[in-house]
């Protein structure tokens, strides 16, 4: 199979790269260094592997690169940094929504793509954005009470985030 040449604009940055037809965009995200994504499972059972994609969550291990060419991708690390995390990832960190952290990537876009739709999600809407992400560790309930905590702060600051 012929490699096809394609465009990815991941957190800002474009990237020219040569992908197999059947490559996926989880292995070409973590073949360019973006390691934030994590690859749980690759049948799209856990959600460790979800970015944005035009601003949509989607697991990354059930697109084809090809499929994201000249498409936007945000991953978890593009939304903020250590020094300046965006109030999802604060939140997590702060209240007790992280362990482990495999899973935390994939919970930051879950709550950035509902947040983004639902600014004020109720408890249940929150559940049922993260119904895809599997955490072996927190047992959900301190997720949800971060993303609630989040989308306070980012309603007290007015909004956009
Ligand atoms: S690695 Fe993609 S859903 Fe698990
Ligand atoms: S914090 Fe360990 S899997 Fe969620």
């Amino acid at each position: 199979m012929e490699p096809k040449r394609i465009t990815l604009t991941i957190n800002g940055r474009a990237h020219q790269v040569a992908v197999k037809p059947n490559a996926t965009l989880l292995r070409v995200l973590r073949d360019l260094g973006y390691t934030d994504v994590k690859n749980g499972c690759e049948k799209g059972d856990c959600g460790a592997c979800a970015v944005l994609l035009n601003g949509k969550a989607v697991n990354s291990c059930l697109v084809l690169a090809w499929q994201a060419d000249d498409a936007q991708i945000t991953t978890a690390a593009g939304l903020g940094t250590v020094d300046h995390p965006h109030p999802i990832q604060e939140a997590l960190a702060d209240r007790g929504g992280i362990q482990c952290g495999f899973c935390t990537p994939g919970i930051v876009i879950a709550a950035k793509a509902l947040l983004d739709r639902n600014p004020h999600p109720t408890d249940e809407e929150i559940r049922e954005a993260i119904s895809g992400n599997l955490c072996r560790c927190t047992g959900y309930g301190l997720i949800i009470e971060s993303i609630r905590w989040a989308a306070e702060k980012i309603a007290q600051q007015g909004g956009e985030r």
